[in-house]
């Protein structure tokens, strides 16, 4: 891939996935006979670089595997997918990211994750792999990397006038410290009622929820409400992006399909409703769909679907 043309610097985690599909998620202390395992490539920033450049985008990751099997297959798999690997290190002496997933007959999923790698992505290792990419215009962060990484990232594209898209997931009690840095954020129902304060039942909550961030110094809020869609605050205006209806399989992933979604709609010049909407349309594909990558749609699909 030619350097220069990178678009979208995706800063985050790479973990192998490692699911199994029960009939429920076990109660503490409860075991269950649940169905086939399988190994898929996921990690919330992994994720959302492949939407990306599945999704037409021009994207880098950076990021932290370790020297081992996981780490080997993903960056491979990177490099399939036209995802633009200079930043990506191997850290010798940790094991690569991985996630332990259920997902229950609902396609509702509980996930543990053991950061490995993903916890030693310095400060100067986004510092180094920054200056790959001067051309950039979007930086998509979320928070399975350590939290200085993802502030560091933020306040470089700020100083390089990109606008920043921070997915709060999983959230924690440090992300009012990069609001200042923030020009989007895309927290789910649990994480915006977390953030707020707000309990969100209905359309009046979420909008509630979302003039509280706007009030904290982010100019775009937009909540995601699963098989309703995503609320979007953008100024003073709110808009409604409804879900396609589709059969759900497991929803894991379906939010950084959103945000890879979003990055690419924005980076091609699409407004914000049709960047939601476009974000709408390709996060429903992904959860008709078993597994975090494989589950992650092409723009020809998506394209199949609004017509
Ligand atoms: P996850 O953690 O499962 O990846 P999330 O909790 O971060 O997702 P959600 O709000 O559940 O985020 O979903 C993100 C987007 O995915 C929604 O805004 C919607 O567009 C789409 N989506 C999620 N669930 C469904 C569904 N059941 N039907 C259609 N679209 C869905
Ligand atoms: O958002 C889904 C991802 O969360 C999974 O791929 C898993 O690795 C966890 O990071």
């Amino acid at each position: 891939m030619n350097l220069m043309s990178v678009e979208i610097i995706v800063t985050g985690s790479m973990n192998m996935d490692m699911v199994v599909k029960t009939h429920h998620i076990p109660q503490p202390g409860e075991t269950v006979l649940g169905g086939t395992f399988f190994m898929n490539p996921g990690g919330k920033g992994a994720n959302q670089a492949v939407a990306v450049a599945r999704l037409g985008g021009q994207v880098a990751f950076i990021g932290k595997i370790g020297d081992d099997i996981f780490g080997r297959q993903s960056s491979q798999l990177f490099d399939e997918e036209g995802v633009d690997i200079q930043g990506l290190i191997a850290d010798v002496d940790q094991p690569s990211g991985i996630a332990m997933i259920t997902v229950d007959e609902k396609g509702e999923n509980s996930i543990v994750v053991a950061p490995g790698a993903n916890a030693r992505l310095y400060s100067q290792d986004v510092e180094t792999s920054f200056k790959l990419y001067p051309e950039a215009k979007i930086l998509l962060v979320q928070l399975e990397i350590p939290f200085e990484a993802v502030q560091y990232a933020s306040k470089l594209a700020r100083e390089q006038s990109m606008t920043v898209i921070l997915n709060p997931a999983p959230a924690n009690e440090s992300i009012p410290n990069l609001y200042s840095l923030v020009d989007i954020i895309t927290p789910n129902l649990t994480e915006a009622e977390m953030l707020t304060g707000v309990k969100i039942t209905g359309t009046e909550t979420a909008q509630q929820a979302a003039k509280v961030l706007q009030s904290l110094g982010i100019a775009t809020v937009i909540i995601t409400l699963g098989s309703e869609g995503a609320l979007l605050l953008d100024g003073d205006a709110f808009h409604h992006i409804p879900a396609p209806q589709v059969t759900t399989i497991d929803t894991t992933a379906a939010g950084d399909v959103f945000n890879g979604a979003l990055a690419v709609a924005l980076s091609e010049g699409k407004t914000l409703v049709e960047a939601t909407t476009f974000a709408c349309q390709a996060a429903s594909i992904a959860v008709t769909r078993l597994g975090a990558q494989d589950s992650i749609p092409y723009r020809n699909e998506i394209l199949l679907t609004l017509m």
